[in-house]
């Protein structure tokens, strides 16, 4: 009953498979090993996109943040939503590494900014002068950090306000592949046919045992990024092993298949719910994370059953009054059995056994 993060997941035996293979021999080092050639390709074609630029990183942090500070320059603001990761949970890696770019928060529910909400803040920048900072990028979130999405139309509708206004676009796409499979459009409708300019490609949410990808769609832009991979100390010598997972999660759609599984588990977890006495829902589920108010009572009940979940908002903390419901946050993954979530939401209910762990 794991539902901490997508990150505590296993690796499927493909990637390890993959691993084992790579592991054979010499190859070439810092990306120039065969099946980069082919990781490129995949992406490309899978992209619609045959000029794009493609690098491996090995944290969703250093993709984030090297793609701004390829977008972004020191003076320039890079506007995101509130509760964005590059602005909660990065440790100002994104401000380190743009050299200082100020990042603008915007509210918006459900970790969502709307145009108009986008729209007045970049209406209402200081005006352009040396004094202040300057108007830099957009960056958004899909999956959002709440759990919800936005549809190609929606990120369409941002990108077009950015590109208003000059600016360029970002997506973190830590959880890409639940957005994309939920969405049911093809990746280049969720990017660059909707105004995205680099996306960071998570992989290891979905099953990889450490590997991202930035897609660059103007190849224009890719040698800058090439040395702030480099500089930034994110060039993997031995990269064919970054290498060999992407290749692998990219074979007969299992990056797709894995993020359905994730997706389907969340969907089963959030019809339980919708079961459970005095328990809410709190965003529209837009893939593999579910955001709920529990009761006390059944919290009490699935924590002594052993489940794992954090409180959310995390500022919230474990404790409260009885009569008050705790929220949380749960998250699936594509090895979370179907066994578990229903000995959860048993337990929740507090039907059955509660002592295994
Ligand atoms: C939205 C989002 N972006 C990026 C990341 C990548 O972070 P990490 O540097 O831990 O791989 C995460 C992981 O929690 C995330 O949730």
């Amino acid at each position: 009953m794991h539902f901490t993060s997508d990150n505590a997941s296993g690796v499927p035996e493909q990637i390890i498979a993959a691993l084992a293979r790579a592991n054979a021999g010499f190859a070439p080092s810092y990306g120039a090993d065969a099946l980069m050639d082919e990781v490129r390709a995949r992406i490309r074609a899978l992209f619609e996109a045959p000029r794009a630029a493609v690098y491996l990183v090995a944290t969703g942090t250093a993709a984030n943040a090297l793609s701004l500070a390829t977008y972004c320059p020191p003076w320039g603001a890079v506007y995101c939503h509130r509760i964005a990761h590059i602005e909660e949970d990065e440790c100002g890696a994104p401000e380190f590494y743009t050299g200082g770019a100020k990042l603008v928060k915007i509210d918006g529910e459900g970790g969502k900014m709307t145009p108009p909400a986008l729209e007045v803040r970049l209406a209402a920048a200081a005006p352009v002068g040396v004094h202040n900072v300057q108007k830099g990028m957009l960056s958004l979130t899909n999956l959002t950090e709440a759990g919800t999405r936005y549809s190609p139309a929606e990120i369409a509708a941002l990108a077009s306000v950015a590109r208003a206004h000059g600016l360029p676009v970002h997506l973190d796409g830590a959880r890409f592949a639940n957005a994309l499979t939920a969405e049911g459009c093809t990746p280049a409708e969720m990017t660059w046919r909707a105004g995205v300019d680099v996306l960071s490609l998570g992989g290891t949410k979905n099953g990889l045992m450490g590997a991202e990808a930035v897609v660059i769609f103007d190849p224009a832009r890719a040698w800058e990024f090439e040395l702030r991979r480099k500089r930034g100390g994110h060039l993997f010598s031995k990269h064919r092993f970054l290498s060999a997972q992407f290749a692998a999660w990219l074979e007969d759609d299992l990056w797709l298949n894995l993020a359905r599984r994730a997706n389907a588990m969340a969907a089963r977890l959030e019809g339980g719910l919708a079961g459970l006495p005095g328990a809410r829902l709190r965003f529209a589920r837009g893939g593999n994370m579910v955001f709920a108010e529990l009761p006390r009572k059944a919290h009490a009940r699935a924590r002594a059953a052993g489940a794992q979940y954090y409180p959310w908002p995390p500022e919230q903390g474990e404790d409260g009054p009885e009569t008050q419901p705790i929220g949380v946050r749960l998250v699936t993954s594509w090895c979370t059995g179907e066994a578990d979530i229903d000995r959860f939401l048993a337990a929740l209910k507090g039907e059955g056994d509660q002592k295994a762990g």
